[in-house]
């Protein structure tokens, strides 16, 4: 099947935010398209709204004049259901409520044609269970738009029990035809997007519950070293607390409190006490025009180093050392386990045990354990960590030859995996489960953290990237040190280790 024709008449029902930009794409791609909402006059308002939005983008040379008249004109704002009679395909995008879903679409089915898609917006309800009551619950499926609608590319694609996937296949040649980035989804809890993103949040807050670090240091590491637009506190300030909050909750209890998908109390508390972020003026950080976010941590050192000597291969991590020698830093190159020395101080990329177990167990004096970066040839800062003990020069050294490389460090307090590495191993993980679910494919999860959520790589080709065993390990020993399911390894994880594959293989 293919692309619906851009003649196909489409309906749009709920004139709010998500509406009103779906009924522009549909509207900009060239389909005539009819706009529904149960408040009287705000189909049109809502059409005004878009009328002036194009308007700024013709102001700024960015639409021409002509676009936007055409595009308004293919805009009808309508006050009857009875006037979707003829649609090809009807997207609803009104309020979060299943009993009120299920009753629209139950309406629509005496309606509409037989040959008409029925798809739903929801961010968190099953389609299969709005489908259920339906005469024919084959032509009902999600079309989850991110918001705003007109700007994120990302379009899930999402597929119920009974949903036809020619029907699938037909919506999301269409997204396509509109400009978007479909992927296939299996109607689960959180679909791909609103799963898999969990454990950014989840780790920042529990890192910042545990005293690792400030949000402020935290958010640096993941925008400077991870290569994140915004770190989980700037980005649930502006989400809102509430809604990321809820979000959280009910993927929680969708997957019947499995501790992955925890809350956090800290969030809670901000809800309790009306900090909702941005739009409330106080969130993490404070909004109030005289307000200065408050800068990230960072350890100096004034220690001079001019040699460092690399034992083995430091994995990942391999591109610091291109760095220092672009800075004239002397290199020398042994064999070894993956060990860089400074002076009297050992660095290592973390492999998810504290500094203090390493240092024990692999019999390393002054040891200093470094986080993971997306790139490390561009990185501004670094994560690191320290045993209590350690000699004051050593860390001085240690420090100063990651100055050498051009970064700025911040020290965390002594956490399993640091913060980036972690982050990114909670997030490969749980891509992996979904993956192993049959919930979407690898390629179409990877897409889905890019398009939808603007991840700089999508998480299974960054742990393929980052190496398996790496990140194998790195979620055995959080397992470890935390005695906590939260932890546990995918199955998939472990299997494709063991059979020496990658996700992507
Ligand atoms: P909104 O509150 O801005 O708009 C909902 C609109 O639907 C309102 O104009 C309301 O008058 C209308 N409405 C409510 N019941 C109706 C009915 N029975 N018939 C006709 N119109 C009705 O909500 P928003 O944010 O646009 O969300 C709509 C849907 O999209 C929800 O299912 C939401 O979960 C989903 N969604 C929201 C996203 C967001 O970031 N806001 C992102 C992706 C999905």
């Amino acid at each position: 099947m293919t692309a619906l024709n851009t003649s196909a008449r489409i309906a749009v029902i709920g004139a709010g935010a998500m509406g009103a930009g779906i009924a522009q794409v549909a509207a900009q791609a060239g389909h005539p398209v009819l706009l529904l909402d149960n408040r009287p006059g705000a189909a049109a308002q809502a059409i005004e709204g878009i009328d002036r939005q194009l308007g700024k983008r013709v102001e700024n040379g960015k639409l021409s004049a002509e676009s936007r008249s055409v595009t308004i004109a293919r805009l009808h704002a309508v006050e009857a259901i009875e006037a979707l009679a003829d649609c090809e395909l009807i997207i609803e995008a009104i309020v979060e409520n299943l009993e009120v879903k299920r009753a629209l679409f139950r309406q629509l089915e005496g309606i509409c044609g037989e040959h008409c898609i029925l798809a739903s917006n929801t961010s968190s309800l099953s389609i299969t269970r709005i489908a259920a009551q339906l005469d024919h619950p084959n032509r009902l499926l999600g079309l989850h738009f991110f918001n705003p609608a007109p700007v994120m590319a990302l379009v899930e694609i999402v597929s119920g029990l009974a949903s036809d996937p020619a029907l699938a296949e037909c919506l999301y040649d269409t997204a396509k035809a509109w400009g978007k980035k479909p992927v296939h989804t299996r109607s689960t809890p959180g679909f791909i997007v609103n799963r898999v993103a969990r454990p950014l949040y989840a780790e920042s807050l529990r890192m910042l519950q545990e005293g690792a670090a400030d949000c402020s240091t935290l958010d640096a590491l993941m925008r400077e070293a991870g290569g994140f637009a915004m770190g989980a506190f700037e980005l649930t300030d502006l989400i809102g607390h509430d809604v990321n909050y809820a979000v959280t909750c009910s993927v929680f209890d969708a997957y019947y409190q499995d501790t992955r998908f925890l809350p956090s109390l800290i969030q809670k508390e901000l809800v309790d006490g009306g900090r909702l972020g941005r739009k409330s003026g106080q969130g993490f950080y404070s909004y109030s025009p005289d307000a200065q976010r408050p800068q990230a941590t960072e350890i100096g050192s004034e220690a001079q180093v001019q040699v460092c000597t690399v034992e083995g291969d430091l994995g990942p991590a391999q591109g610091l050392l291109v760095r220092l020698r672009e800075q004239g830093v002397d290199i020398v190159q042994r064999d070894g386990p993956g060990l860089l020395r400074v002076g009297d101080a050992v660095l290592a990329l973390s492999d998810g045990r504290m500094t203090c177990q390493r240092a024990r167990e692999d019999g390393l004096r002054n040891l200093i354990l470094l986080d993971l970066a997306f790139d490390y040839g561009k990185a501004r800062r670094i994560a690191i960590s320290h045993a209590t003990g350690i000699d004051p020069l050593a860390l001085k050294q240690g420090i100063a030859l990651l100055q050498r490389a051009g970064l700025k460090v911040s020290l965390l307090s002594d956490s399993p995996a640091l913060a980036v590495l972690r982050t990114v191993a909670m997030l490969a993980n749980e891509a992996a489960d979904a993956l192993l679910q049959g919930v979407a494919s690898a390629s179409d999860i990877d897409l889905a953290m890019r398009a939808g959520v603007n991840y700089p790589q999508g998480p299974l080709a960054w742990a393929d990237g980052v190496g398996l065993p790496l990140i194998l390990k790195v979620l055995d020993n959080l397992q470890a040190a935390y005695g906590e399911e939260r932890y546990r390894p995918s199955l998939l994880l472990r299997r494709r280790v063991a059979e020496g594959r990658t996700f992507h293989d």
